[in-house]
């Protein structure tokens, strides 16, 4: 197996992020952007360069690094630790991690897992990792953030960019999920909100600044908002050769990326992206695809997922699916990766394996052991030591600890919200006599506004919290709930215990005299519990 140590992983010319990081973060900070003066400056020549703001300088500095370059580029699920490094030591000089929303980040606890030698980004309160990392990656793994949001964005890229070499923000995704929040495709007709995102991260973080676009309508339209992202002073910005409304399948337009490519000013870095697969099919070699995008950089999405020896440039066609595979496991239980997510980017990879039963065994495979057998690498299960491969995929303990829940209180109450570790156990509770009724018989009785909702966190699998305002107050738990009407107890759950409203918690659900008896004072009609339900 091919390997590269983390300094080999970069093209020559590279400057180091952390080497060039001479200004404090305080002093960018306080910095405000001109975007008209970054135009005058934009000549080039050094003299000019040191009189830009200090922002725009590093970031003029950082431009080498995405020159001639093959990206291996952000895709959810697919972009964790262990296929970034496979990609890495096959030969890709920078890696994005699938696309993280800045909303999740932003709670996250930074944890060094001594085991693993891994840093990891984990949502408290859950055994959630959002983010994990290691030193081999470090000058190469760019986070790509899903954000519509300048604070929030430059919170977590200031948080986390000791352990990143760059951060890019996603704005071509057409999910709902991310247009419906203003992040990703959204971004695109909104350029107002581009310049304050990328001018507040250029001015804020001491690593490489980049975006991620689709092509407009016209090659008119994207030149004019490549334009725009220049002059925010960022180091580049990739370009997916396919409109909005384009699906993967489409051909991706390189005629339009080329075009855009001569508009602009050469010293600026642009990243062709999209049709990797077309390439695999018609020529191992990258410099074809690089000549079809017009840019001698590339960013590659699903032939790379599929075979990521795609960046042993021309060697495409020989390659042992199977070994990969096997790279990828050794690779994946080394770091500690939780298995799912290990076992579908295996499946990925063996994604043209002429073996149905072999594929459908790895689909069948609960667990390392396993899927190792099925692809007749036990050799690699076994030369993982013992004491790690307990810990893989056991459950990290839920409580947080005294400084976690301290800096998360701290953290929503500058945000207006009560916050605290009670959580919602169901069996606690009888079924008609559940947090949420008890607040909601609690204010009726005192005559109070009724209780209002709403959800901060909704990540899917990740778990949702919710945050419930109480005569006039925002609670929530800082624990994360399976599901929103878990969450919007656990919150209620809160404010019964900051305003101290009568109830009483059952040790067994079941038992109808406990229910009967179960909160003092309290009458409980059939409609309002219909209500809270709901
Ligand atoms: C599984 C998958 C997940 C993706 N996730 C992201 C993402 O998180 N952020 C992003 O900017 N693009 C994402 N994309 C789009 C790719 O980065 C890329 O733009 C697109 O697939 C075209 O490149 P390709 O032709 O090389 O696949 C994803 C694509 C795939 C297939």
């Amino acid at each position: 197996m091919a390997t590269s140590t983390p300094e080999s992983t970069q093209p020559e010319g590279v400057v180091d992020a952390a080497s060039t990081d001479n200004t404090s973060t305080d002093t960018k900070l306080a910095h405000t952007h001109n975007i008209e003066d970054t135009n005058d400056t934009k000549a080039g020549t050094n003299s000019c360069v040191t009189k830009m703001v200090p922002g725009i300088a590093l970031q003029r500095k950082f431009r080498h690094m995405y020159r001639n370059v093959n990206c291996l580029a952000p895709m959810v699920r697919a972009g964790t630790l262990p296929l970034r490094l496979l990609c890495l030591r096959q030969g890709a000089h920078l890696v994005y991690s699938e696309e993280l929303i800045d909303h999740s980040l932003v709670l996250c606890t930074r944890k060094v897992n001594a085991e693993f030698d891994t840093v990891e980004y984990v949502m408290p309160g859950t055994d959630s990792v959002i983010f994990s990392t290691c030193a081999e990656e470090k000058k190469a793994v760019i986070l790509q953030l899903g954000t519509a949001n300048a604070d929030r964005a430059v919170k977590v890229a200031i948080m986390m960019q000791n352990d990143i070499a760059g951060v890019d923000v996603n704005m071509g995704c057409p999910k709902p999920y991310s247009v419906l929040g203003g992040m990703g495709a959204a971004l695109l007709s909104k350029p107002d909100t581009i310049k304050e995102l990328l001018t507040s991260l250029v001015a804020a973080v001491s690593v490489p600044v980049t975006c991620k676009i689709r092509i407009l309508d016209t090659v008119e339209q994207t030149v004019e908002l490549v334009k725009v992202i220049e002059a925010t002073g960022v180091a580049a910005v990739g370009i997916h050769g396919r409109r909005i409304p384009q699906r993967p399948r489409e051909q991706a337009n390189y005629e339009h990326i080329k075009a855009v490519r001569a508009a602009i000013d050469s010293d600026f870095p642009i990243i062709a992206n999209g049709g990797s697969l077309d390439y695999v099919h018609n020529s191992p070699h990258l410099v074809d695809f690089r000549e079809a995008s017009g840019c001698d950089s590339i960013m590659m999405a699903r032939a790379a997922q599929w075979n990521p020896a795609l960046f042993k440039d021309g060697q495409v066609k020989h390659v042992c699916k199977r070994e990969l595979s096997e790279q990828y496991l050794k690779i994946a239980m080394e770091h500690g990766h939780v298995f799912e997510n290990a076992k579908w980017n295996v499946m990925n990879l063996l994604h043209f394996d002429k073996d149905p039963k072999r594929a459908r065994g790895v689909s069948a495979a609960r667990g390392y052991q396993e899927i190792c057998t099925v692809l007749g690498c036990e050799a690699v299960y076994k030369s993982i030591p013992a004491h790690k491969l307990a810990k893989i995929g056991r459950k990290r303990p839920l409580a947080l600890s005294a400084e976690d829940v301290q800096e998360h209180k701290a953290k929503k109450l500058k945000e207006g919200i009560i916050a605290s570790e009670d959580s919602y156990v169901r069996k606690e509770w009888a079924k008609n006599l559940r947090p949420k009724l008890v607040v909601t018989e609690w204010l009726r009785k005192n005559q109070l506004a009724p209780i209002a909702v709403t959800h901060v966190e909704q990540e899917g699998k990740r778990g949702f919290q919710s945050v419930v305002t109480v005569d006039g107050k925002k609670y929530t738990s800082l624990r994360f709930s399976s599901n929103k009407k878990d969450a919007e107890h656990a919150a209620c759950v809160v404010a019964i215990e900051a305003l101290n409203i009568p109830h009483e918690r059952l040790r067994i659900d079941t038992n109808p005299e406990a229910r009967t008896n179960a909160v003092k004072g309290v009458s409980v009609p059939s409609v309002v519990e219909e209500a809270a339900e709901s």
